[in-house]
């Protein structure tokens, strides 16, 4: 065969092309400018520790660019090990042949024995959540006294075996630097990617409601694996990161560096604010707001922290409403979670694995200032979320869900009031130092009716006249925690014959609170 003189000679053509191909990567990501440069520049660090070819181009390309690519330093690729730890919740849908109490600590021995026979941790958790611990739940009647607080730790103690809840202590995660493997950060490595996928769909949807834009300032407490954190920081966000356990904090940092984002991280509890954080347009808790023990007053503390038009997003956490099939797990306002799984989480790494009725959670962001909607997710409550948002000193009564209160009727009502029922109450901003309220009442019964509202002791009642709004001013105190509004109540089918059988008082519109 007749050769060109241009030609390679025989055996050397591979070496020559792949010399050419990698000047030319050398060439893109020394002059990659884009947003993706971090993610280029690890590549080439990459190839440049692990390929000679590579290196020997990179080294020529110098030349030939007249500047020098980044400086190989060693690769990021020091996220610590870990083994996934399967998902703790309890499944979303009622296990088939129902839930069943246990009674007392052999009988709980006994199943763990058994769980602990089932390889498959996804099936042990199936088994462990067919059943709750039937314990004694006796708390006292204020869910916000001290006194409430101390029977949950008590409870918490007895359950898990653990003496004392110290977050530092209590909430680490060891077993995370114990395992092996990387690139499969939770949800990933925990089960099939229906799981996945539902976790995304789930995470997409929280954060369709948050509506962060670019340059806004966002915390997220206990993101562990961290991927909304990420994504968010991906959107532009400014994002902190504060977590109890370091090891998530590396591989948060890890991802970050991969997708060439930069992030604050930082070791700490629920509330921290690192140096020069703050303030902040979003705070963000998915599943983690349930392991925070003083999380009435965490509420509070997160109005410190933020703008004044700031949200508290919290995001699949266990609060279940009174019929939820859940919600005996929760046999009161809050409390640790009594379904096995939960309670093997406490046993075997101390987790304080709370739960929530609904009631509580609404009426604590309120006493907190935060106006509260839930945002219910239709296809896994894994995205259902409750927001806040900061409470400003005039709002609406429709800008906030309220809770279903012993004796307390609530009804809809329209874009810009609700009914109340003969007794309606709601729970006031206790925490913000306010000394007066002033609420207005229409009446849209066809009648004069007399209406009283009361706070703590105090009580003002008016005679409001058909189609009249009247504003109603009370003074409040530190202790003031409710206030109540009473009318005679009236059924609207009895005078209008509209089929309407409630029982129905006055019309709510705006609140208005002074300093
Ligand atoms: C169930 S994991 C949720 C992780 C992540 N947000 C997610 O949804 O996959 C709970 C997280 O809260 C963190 N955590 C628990 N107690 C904490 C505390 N007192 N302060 C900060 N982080 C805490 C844990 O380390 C962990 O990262």
């Amino acid at each position: 065969m007749i050769r060109k003189a241009t030609d390679p000679p025989p055996g050397t053509f591979e070496p020559v092309a792949s010399s050419l191909r990698n000047t030319a990567l050398v060439h893109i990501f020394a002059n990659a400018g884009s947003a993706d440069l971090g993610l280029i520049r690890n590549i080439h660090r990459h190839l440049y520790q692990t390929n000679p070819s590579y290196r020997d181009a990179a080294e020529r390309a110098v030349g030939l660019l007249g500047r020098a690519p980044a400086p190989p330093t060693p690769i990021a690729d020091t996220a610590p090990p870990f083994h996934a730890e399967p998902a703790i919740e309890p499944p979303t849908a009622p296990p088939p042949g129902g839930i069943t109490p246990v009674h007392g600590l052999p009988e709980l021995n006994r199943i763990f024995d058994e769980a602990a026979r089932i390889d498959d941790p996804i099936a042990q958790i199936g088994m462990l959540s067919t059943y709750y611990a039937d314990v004694d739940t006796d708390l006292p009647s204020d869910p916000f006294s001290p006194a409430y607080r101390q029977a949950v730790v008590a409870l918490y103690e007895r359950l898990t075996d653990h003496q004392g809840y110290q977050p530092a202590k209590s909430e680490v995660s060891p077993g995370l630097r114990a395992g092996v493997g990387v690139g499969q950060p939770s949800p990933f490595g925990v089960s099939d990617s229906a799981w996945v996928g539902e976790g995304w769909m789930a995470w997409g949807f929280i954060m369709q409601q948050l509506r962060l834009k670019p340059g806004q300032k966002v915390i997220e407490y206990g993101a562990g694996f961290g991927a909304m954190a990420v994504a968010l920081a991906r959107n532009g966000c400014d994002v902190t990161v504060v977590d109890i356990e370091p090891a998530y904090l590396d591989w948060i940092q890890h991802q970050a560096r991969q997708v060439g984002v930069t992030m604050r991280t930082h070791q700490g509890s629920f509330g921290d604010v690192p140096e020069g954080s703050g303030p902040f347009d979003a705070v963000v808790f998915l599943e983690s707001f349930h392991h925070s023990l003083d999380h009435a007053d965490l509420l509070i503390k997160l109005r410190d922290m933020t703008t004044p038009n700031a949200v508290v997003c919290l995001g699949d956490e266990p609060v279940f409403e009174p019929d939820d099939y859940w919600a005996r797990t929760v046999p009161f306002p809050w409390g640790p979670r009594l379904d096995l799984v939960s309670v093997r989480a406490g046993r075997t790494m101390g987790w304080l694995e709370l739960g929530f009725q609904e009631s509580y959670l609404r009426e604590a962001m309120l006493r907190a200032g935060w106006l509260v909607k839930k945002h219910v997710f239709p296809l896994s409550r894994r995205g259902t979320c409750w927001i806040g948002r900061k409470m400003g000193t005039a709002f609406q009564i429709t800008d906030t869900d309220l809770p279903d209160l012993p004796g307390s009727t609530w009804f809809g009502g329209g874009a810009d009031g609700r009914w109340t029922g003969a007794t309606a109450e709601m729970p006031l901003p206790i925490s913000l130092g306010y000394t007066e309220v002033e609420i207005d009442i229409t009446n849209h019964n066809t009648l004069p009716i007399p209406a009283t509202v009361t706070v703590a002791d105090t009580h003002d009642t008016q005679t409001i006249a058909p189609a009249q709004t009247v504003t109603f001013r009370l003074p409040l105190s530190p202790t003031a925690a409710r206030l109540r509004i009473s009318t005679p109540g009236f059924t609207p089918n009895d005078t209008l014959k509209n089929g309407d059988t409630r029982t129905l008082g006055v019309y709510v519109g705006g609140l208005r609170f002074a300093a």
